[in-house]
């Protein structure tokens, strides 16, 4: 049994023409279904329905062979524990700190909301800026608008979230997309069929979404 860990919405909703390139339908639609383990056209695939931040856990410890998740989450994630063979070039977006319209900027050590918390330590380490990060689960746009932080860290695509809550984005930390993320025991263990998923997949990105 080959199994695919996925969490629904966008990251669902772009991977599965992919696979059905690759000859992989669910048989029931996951959006719709409460089942977390569905199962697909192909007797030996299945789909795992996993939060979206769940999806290196899973395929980390071998719950899931494979799975898909956002740049950003693998970043966060951190760990040397999977291998990122594809670029599916799906939910594109950048990961970006944000602040007030024309706020300025503080004068003793700035205040970091976001969810990423790793990232973000990571990333005012390198600037060498003292921060004190807050952990917050979602909503981050409203750290700057009640004064919990200065700035927030979020992936950004139109802006719209950002302008509809008087911010704007600021500095550009990374471009994400999600990547195909694979388990190491699994490119080992099951090293023919996955190889040959990972070249099919390979093959519909680049009809699908083209350089
Ligand atoms: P959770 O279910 O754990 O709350 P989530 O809300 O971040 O996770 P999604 O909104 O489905 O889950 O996002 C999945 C991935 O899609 C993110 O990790 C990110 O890589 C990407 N993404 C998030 N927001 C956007 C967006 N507005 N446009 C394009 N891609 C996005
Ligand atoms: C994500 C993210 C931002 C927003 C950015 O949230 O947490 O809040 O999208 O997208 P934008 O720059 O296009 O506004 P969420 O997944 O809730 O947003 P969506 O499903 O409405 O895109």
């Amino acid at each position: 049994m080959l199994t695919i860990a996925l969490s629904k919405g966008r990251i669902l909703d772009d991977t599965l023409p992919l696979l059905a390139a690759a000859g992989i339908v669910p048989t029931e639609n996951p959006d719709k279904s409460r089942k977390l383990i569905i199962p697909t056209t192909q007797d030996d695939v299945r789909l795992l329905i996993v939060r979206a931040t769940d999806v290196p856990t899973y395929v980390e410890h071998g719950a899931a062979d494979l799975g898909v998740a956002g740049k950003d989450v693998l970043l966060e994630y951190g760990g040397q524990g999977l291998y990122e063979p594809l670029d599916l070039r799906i939910a594109r977006c950048k990961l970006m700190t944000a602040g007030a319209v024309g706020a300025p900027e503080p004068k003793g050590r700035l205040r970091v909301a976001t969810k990423f918390v790793n990232v973000a330590k990571r990333y005012y380490a390198e600037q060498g800026r003292q921060v004190d990060i807050i952990k917050l689960y979602g909503s981050m746009e409203l750290g700057p608008l009640v004064g919990l932080s200065d700035k927030i860290i979020d992936v950004v695509d139109t802006g719209n979230t950002l302008k509809a809550n008087g911010l704007e984005a600021q500095e550009l930390i990374a471009h994400i997309s999600s990547r195909l993320i694979v388990n190491k025991a699994s490119m080992k263990m099951q090293h023919g069929r996955v190889q040959a998923l990972i070249d099919t997949l390979r093959e519909a990105v680049e009809t699908h979404h083209p350089h």
